[in-house]
């Protein structure tokens, strides 16, 4: 099928060329003509594990390419809008400018019988006032959240744990006949797969049934397809995150209680992972969550519901934003105390700069913040990272950057683990540490090290959440 990817950032460069290497022939169109200029390369403009190989590939066969020209998507049969859905400088709510911006360009080049997928994070109600002007142009407008993980994108594209497709009106009456019993209240879930059929757009389109067939493979091995109605589709998407971020705030709450306490959070984590209701994923207590979705989001979450007149139902979510900063100052604080009160010209090593492991992103990412905020407080801060250090030192170059772990922590007062890449979390030996540094302080701010054996090589180990 032709398909058209307007926004070629994390989700869009990666949905383009992970459709490409499913068989179809896809155009990715952005405003960057930089990032333009890379991807035609077969080239990724950031970190993501696999996407290097998938862009060279359809690169090469010609089935997938990279304009700034909006024109390229005439001639697609789906139009997927993947552009970023930043925090609004003046407030918590989403800005909409790239996606209104997206929509109004690709507008001249629909023709009847198009769909446009919306795969943006946006508040719900977006779709809604987008879908008139689509509609106008004999096109049907569709919500097909996306769940991919940074770090995971490719996976997470191609091979999916469910896909979600809201359409107007919402599905009818499954004719297919899929039930779904894995909803977990006990209840069986009615799971319609097949969506009201519209005749918009010059003749009888199901929208639904076209990204079924975009999306093949995941279908034909039985991934879950949801059809809903627009709003619900949009929400789905903001409360997936919303309940990932209140998990995470919620074992970082039982960390703030275990430091008061003496209990250790990752016994507890691990204990009531055990229940299969709550489950162990995402109960990593530690220095916390960012990224460029989980805080956007969360906010832009409350603020929608604001305006909607509901904004007590999500409150919890400012306490879910409350926590999840606390625990950056906690580990500043654990760095603080653990050189005995101030940090002033000394030596911290801080393991990791991205928001986690297997990304190059820096965006809200509680490590670097850890470090911003020690520097501050006067001390020499030298931050390492496996694949961020670019990123990391554009947007903070008042710090000090070494590529080598172990001249990182060469000569250093403290260390301090903030991003969990194995570089640091398995492969940092604490005896070889200790042959390099100038003090025996380590801080475990993702609860990654080994504490037994940091001790057992004369280390004093600080986790967050633990004894
Ligand atoms: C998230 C969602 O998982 C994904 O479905 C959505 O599409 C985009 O937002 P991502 O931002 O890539 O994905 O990161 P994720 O793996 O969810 O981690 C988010 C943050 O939470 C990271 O900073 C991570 O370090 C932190 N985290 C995660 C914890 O602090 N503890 C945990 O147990 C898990």
């Amino acid at each position: 099928m032709k398909l058209s990817v307007i926004g070629c950032g994390y989700l869009g460069a990666v949905h383009a060329a992970a459709m490409a290497s499913i068989g179809h022939e896809v155009v990715g169109i952005d405003v960057d003509p930089a990032k333009i200029a890379a991807l035609s390369a077969g080239e990724a403009p950031f970190f993501e594990p696999g996407l290097p190989e998938l862009l060279r590939e359809g690169v090469a066969s010609g089935q997938l390419t990279f304009t700034t020209d909006i024109s390229a998507a005439h001639g697609a049969k789906v139009h997927f809008i993947g552009v970023g859905t930043p925090q609004r400088a003046d407030g918590y709510a989403a800005d909409l400018t790239y996606v209104n911006a997206a929509v109004d360009a690709l507008l001249p080049h629909l023709s009847p019988g198009d769909i446009v997928a919306g795969k943006s994070t946006v508040p719900v109600g977006t779709a809604a006032e987008l879908a008139p002007r689509i509609e106008a142009r004999g096109a049907t407008l569709v919500w097909n959240p996306e769940f991919l993980r940074e770090g995971w994108a490719v996976q997470d594209t191609i091979d999916p744990d469910r896909l979600v497709v809201g359409v107007a009106g919402g599905a009818d009456v499954s004719t297919r006949g899929a039930r779904s019993t894995t909803g977990d209240a006990g209840g069986e879930a009615d799971v319609s797969t097949r969506s009201a059929r519209s005749t918009t757009g010059g003749g009888e389109v199901d929208p639904a049934e076209v990204l079924r067939e975009v999306y093949h493979p995941a279908v034909a091995k039985g991934t879950p397809f949801i059809v809903t109605d627009l709003a619900t589709a949009e929400l789905v998407k903001v409360a997936a995150n919303a309940f990932l971020a209140t998990k995470i705030s919620f074992i970082n709450a039982m960390a703030e209680i275990a430091e008061v306490t003496g209990a250790d959070v990752t016994q507890l984590a691990d204990a009531i992972g055990h229940d299969a209701r709550i489950g162990r994923r995402f109960l990593g207590a530690g220095i916390g969550f960012g990224g460029g979705c989980l805080p956007k989001d969360i906010r832009a979450f409350s603020a929608r519901a604001e305006e909607l007149g509901r904004g007590e139902s999500v409150a919890f979510l400012r306490e879910v934003d409350e926590i999840n900063l606390r625990r950056r100052d906690r580990a500043v604080q654990l760095v603080v105390d653990g050189l005995g009160g101030a940090v002033f010209e000394k030596k911290i090593a801080v393991l990791g700069a991205a928001f986690k492991p297997h990304s190059d992103d820096i965006r809200d990412s509680p490590a670097l913040d850890v470090a911003v905020r020690l520097h501050g407080l006067g001390a020499r801060v030298v931050v390492t990272d496996p694949e961020a250090i670019a990123n990391a030192r554009q947007k903070h170059p008042q710090l000090t950057y070494e590529a080598s772990r172990d001249e990182t922590i060469r000569d250093a007062d403290a260390v301090i683990l903030v991003t969990e890449w194995d570089e640091y979390r398995r492969e940092l030996d604490p005896e070889h540490a200790s042959t390099l540094t100038a003090g025996r302080v380590v801080v475990d701010g993702r609860n990654g090290l080994d504490a037994a054996a940091w001790r057992a090589a004369g280390w004093t180990y600080y986790g967050m959440g633990r004894p």
